[in-house]
């Protein structure tokens, strides 16, 4: 853990520039990860209980290995379905949907499939690697909802001679249409930048912070160092659930 980080955890509170551009800001953007989520139960991906540490990332989240083992796949989603769909949105969640509210622009930009952003009461939420709660099909495209249930596995097939598959982004494929561009767009609008949640691994997303236009604050919000620490104005070494709840007191008081 770096000196400053250690200096703001022991003061457990916010620098005045960040308190000053949170009070002026007129467009914050959070980038959210799995570990916003991590405090309503749901594993990250590379933590010590991380998804990548017990599966093969190309058996469950890519084309190829849908294609060889469909069945194998939906189960896995399935489960992590009913694990998000019963889940709560955490303090950091409500955190950013109340944000919204006081703030005149906030724009959430999230890797995560869980919907907690939504059902936590964020509207302008942009979900970069798609969601569990639908379904499509491979061949004509076609959507569903996800059943309470998940996918029945004997429906798997669709009438057009495609699979129905989850609503989610594996490796490999191409981000659902505009939600790059309108992630960037809303970046390289931003007075404040927050980057919450993720280990800054995976990209396109990790490189979003690359848009921030000049004078926007780019903070980190993470436990753990990630590889753009560095590259970011300021780190709270903080979980997002006591965080976001100080950042969004903070800008109420405008
Ligand atoms: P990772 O599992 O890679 O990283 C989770 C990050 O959250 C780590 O850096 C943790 O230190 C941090 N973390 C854990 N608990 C936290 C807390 N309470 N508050 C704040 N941070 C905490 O998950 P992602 O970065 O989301 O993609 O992974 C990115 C993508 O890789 C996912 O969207 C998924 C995955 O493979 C696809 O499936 C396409």
């Amino acid at each position: 853990m770096l000196l400053r980080d250690m200096m703001r955890n022991e003061r457990a509170g916010l620098s005045t520039r960040l308190i000053e551009a949170l009070r002026s800001a007129r467009h914050v953007v959070a980038l959210t990860g799995s570990g916003l989520s991590a405090e309503s139960g749901i594993p990250t991906f590379r933590g010590v209980d991380g998804y990548w540490r017990r599966y093969r990332v190309e058996d469950l989240a890519s084309p190829h290995g849908f294609a060889r083992d469909p069945r194998l796949v939906w189960t896995w989603y399935n489960e992590r379905w009913q694990r998000c769909r019963t889940a709560e949105p955490n303090p950091g969640h409500r955190a950013l949907a109340e944000l919204e509210r006081a703030l005149p622009r906030v724009t959430v930009v999230t890797q995560n499939v869980d919907g907690l952003h939504l059902r936590a009461g964020s509207r302008n939420v942009l979900e970069l690697h798609g969601t569990l709660r639908k379904a499509y099909c491979t061949r004509c495209a076609e959507r569903a909802p996800m059943p309470d249930d998940g996918w029945p596995l004997d429906a798997i097939d669709h009438d057009c001679g495609g699979r129905m598959r989850p609503g989610v982004v594996w490796f490999g494929e191409a981000l659902p249409h505009g939600a790059w561009e309108a992630a960037q767009a809303a970046v390289a609008s931003a007075d404040v930048l927050l980057v919450v949640g993720t280990s800054a691994l995976v990209y396109p997303a990790a490189g979003l912070w690359e848009s921030a236009p000049r004078g926007c604050i780019t903070v980190e919000i993470n436990p753990e160092e990630t590889p753009i620490s560095d590259r970011l104005d300021e780190r709270y070494a903080s979980p997002a659930g006591s965080l976001l709840p100080q950042l969004l007191d903070a800008a109420q008081r405008r």
